[in-house]
């Protein structure tokens, strides 16, 4: 007997469907005219439909005047969707605010970063810090809720919609206020902590201080960071006054919100604890790394410790808001929606399911093309997809990823990292973090992404690269990991700032100092172009470097690789301290992939971490296990077809096909293997 944890646990299986907006139809056509409806429902079922969200941008639609709900088409709609077996995942409709309401409070409206106020449109067009903004949105939620509490439709509630908006008004200038008099306690510590004596710019008042606009003070790396993070709660402060609501009048309905890729201005890891399961919207750009999706979803999966997550949205076929928006070729779809649940997805929903007849996004894919054919290639390919989730029931539903290593990521050092001006504006954060996390996807090994608030314990590997932004306590329990039997890998410019965004004295990688036994005397970007070499010691093993090397000196630790040229040739490049019983290596350049690749990987099969198996590159294993089964996913990322080596004979629960030796996939082909004894 397998139990899965809520919310889950209310699910009915994968999660699958779409954003469904019939309203915007009925709204054109007249609302009488709801046959389109019928047709829908039809075709929901014909594709294996059970989830469809609905609301999103029915703000205007519910509430056409101040206080003036009309919600007998919702009734109808979420009827509709019980009678046809479809759950709702029911927006609270306020990611974009009606007209009327920006006209009444003009100041709900946000000032840009250029000071200007923009004008009602768009959607997120709001300030975060807006009490009538707020007002509304609860009135809105809370309503929505004492509708359709009970509504058998009703299986999660969906807040708002790709939070972040930021503003810079005057309200929000007063709120920042308040908010950094609760975190430094008094004004003298807030110029200490963000260095304002610097060019003189000691605050002498509370009122001095403002947001750090374009054409205002920008110069404090304190202020601009603060801000970062002032924002980020300001609208999760949103997202709370509508999830409070919904708690209290439907406290056993989940709920969640969510997430837009990364935002680098929402601090996921902040965010998460307030939803009771992790949505994301994914739409990788045509030819992206599959390790950079993956990358992603890990960092999904590990925000709440490893739960499984929902992918809300992703689009069948293509968008419209790049500059060229591709087809995805047949079966990538599939091969996509396949990783997303080999990576912790309960839920492979799409935007959207009828392609909208106008308006920004007329052209983006949907299910349902505007010729309304379900003879389609993509209707054809989601309904097949559809068709074969549902004949995977339960089964893998709530299985967790029992990753061994983990990276830290952190909202804050991305921050920190990209603060103008930098030492080397070639350095991302997002880039270094990624690279970090590939060069072990290549090798099969699991990653959760996590914030370096989170326990450690449980890894045999931790990889923190670019760990920037350190406070003690997380360096206290880094250096209590280390000592107890872990494996910590760092890499350059970490340990470089504390909470506040001031620099850790006494020598760098500050509090990591003592761990990693190595004291870092001079950090030094290159240009573009230029180069170094790593040579590993006592093997021909060497590389290139670029982008930026250290001049480290040893303090316990060991050199394992040193670098080949400039006036630190010879000096340590790569080095390793035994600490406690455990170790920790930091890397003091960047390498290139292939040597990147190899120093993860044997200090990770050093840490006792293995692959399920071992694949050609671009195939994909990753292992999903419930408590009575381990599901271990193989994804071809090729359009060719690849064969993977077998250690012992398996079942795929896709094709019910059992391979002895090895398997066979397809172009774009998936496998979930099982154990042959397995059911
Ligand atoms: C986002 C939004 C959707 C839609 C899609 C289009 O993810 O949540 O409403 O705009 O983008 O790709
Ligand atoms: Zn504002």
């Amino acid at each position: 007997m397998t139990t899965t944890a809520w919310p889950m646990s209310r699910f009915p299986g994968i999660l699958f469907g779409a954003d469904y907006n019939p309203e915007q139809w009925t709204a054109i056509m007249g609302y009488a005219d709801e046959a389109i409806w019928q047709e829908d429902m039809r075709l929901m079922r014909k594709a294996g439909v059970n989830t469809a969200t609905v609301g999103v941008f029915s703000w205007a639609e519910l509430e056409p005047a101040d206080g003036q709900f009309r919600f007998d088409w919702l009734d109808r709609l979420l009827d509709l969707l019980h009678a046809n077996g479809i759950r709702a995942c029911l927006a609270t409709a306020t990611a974009a605010q009606p007209a009327w309401l920006s006209q009444a409070y003009p100041d709900l409206l946000p000032i840009n970063a250029h000071g200007l106020r923009q004008r009602h449109g768009n959607r997120m067009n709001f300030c975060p810090t807006s009490p009538d903004f707020r007002r509304h949105a609860a009135r809105l939620a809370g309503a929505l809720a004492e509708r359709y509490g009970s509504h058998p439709a009703l299986l999660i509630w969906h807040i708002s919609n790709e939070y972040g908006p930021s503003c810079y008004c005057d309200r929000c200038a007063a709120a920042f206020r308040a908010w950094l008099q609760e975190r430094y306690g008094s004004l003298a510590a807030l110029n200490a902590a963000w260095v304002t004596p610097f060019w003189g710019h000691t605050f002498s008042d509370w009122s001095q201080i403002e947001p750090p606009l374009q054409i205002g003070e920008r110069s404090m790396q304190g202020l601009v960071i603060d801000y970062a993070h002032f924002m980020s709660d300001m609208n999760l402060a949103c997202y709370q006054v509508e999830a409070a609501i919904l708690r209290r009048i439907t406290p056993d309905i989940p709920i969640m919100t969510n997430f837009h890729g990364l935002v680098k201005g929402l601090d996921y890891a902040t965010w998460a604890p307030h939803l009771d399961i992790v949505a994301w919207d994914s739409y990788p750009p045509k030819g992206e790394p599959p390790a950079h999706v993956a990358f992603r979803h890990s960092i999904m999966r590990g925000l709440k410790g490893g739960q499984p997550w929902m992918l809300l949205e992703q689009t069948p076929s293509q968008v419209q808001w790049r500059s060229h928006n591709p087809l995805k070729r047949p079966g990538e779809m599939r091969l996509q929606s396949y990783q997303a649940m080999a990576h912790g997805a309960d839920s492979i929903m799409f935007f959207q399911w009828r392609q909208s007849r106008g308006a920004s996004e007329m052209h983006h894919g949907a299910i349902l093309s505007h010729a309304g054919s379900d003879r389609t290639r993509v209707f054809q390919e989601v309904a097949a997809l559809g068709a074969e989730l549902s004949s995977l029931g339960t089964r893998t539903l709530g299985s967790r990823i029992p990753a061994e290593a983990a990276l830290l990521f952190s909202w804050p050092s991305w921050w920190a990292v990209e603060y103008e001006p930098r030492l080397s504006n070639t350095i991302s954060y997002m880039a270094e973090t990624t690279r970090a996390f590939a060069a072990l996807w290549e090798q099969n090994i699991a990653v959760d992404v996590i914030s370096p608030d989170m326990p450690l314990d449980t890894y045999k590997l931790v990889v923190a690269p670019l760990l920037h932004m350190l406070t003690d306590s997380q360096a206290a329990a880094i250096e209590r990991y280390v000592e107890q039997g872990g494996t910590l890998i760092t890499t350059f410019f970490s340990g470089i700032v504390g909470r506040d965004g001031r620099a850790h004295l006494g020598g760098s990688p500050g509090p990591l100092r003592r761990t990693l036994g190595i004291w870092v005397e001079e950090v030094d970007p290159l240009l573009p172009g230029e180069h170094n070499h790593v040579l590993w010691k006592g093997s021909d093993l060497s590389g290139a470097c670029d982008q930026w090397c250290e001049v480290v000196h040893l303090e316990g630790a060991q050199a394992l690789a040193t670098f080949g040229s400039d006036f630190y040739a010879g000096q340590p490049a790569i080095t390793e301290h035994r600490f406690g019983n455990g170790r920790a290596y930091y890397i003091a350049t960047r390498l290139e992939a292939p040597l990147l690749e190899y120093t993860l990987g044997t200090i990770a099969a050093r840490a006792g971490i293995t692959a399920p198996l071992t694949t050609p590159a671009g195939v994909e294993a990753i292992v999903r296990q419930s408590t009575a089964e381990r599901f271990i996913f193989v994804l071809n990322h090729h359009a060719e077809p690849q064969t993977v080596a077998l250690p012992a004979p398996m079942r795929d629960l896709l094709s019910g096909t059992i391979s002895r030796g090895e398997l066979q996939l397809a172009g774009r082909g998936v496998a979930i293997l099982v154990g042959i004894d397995d059911k």
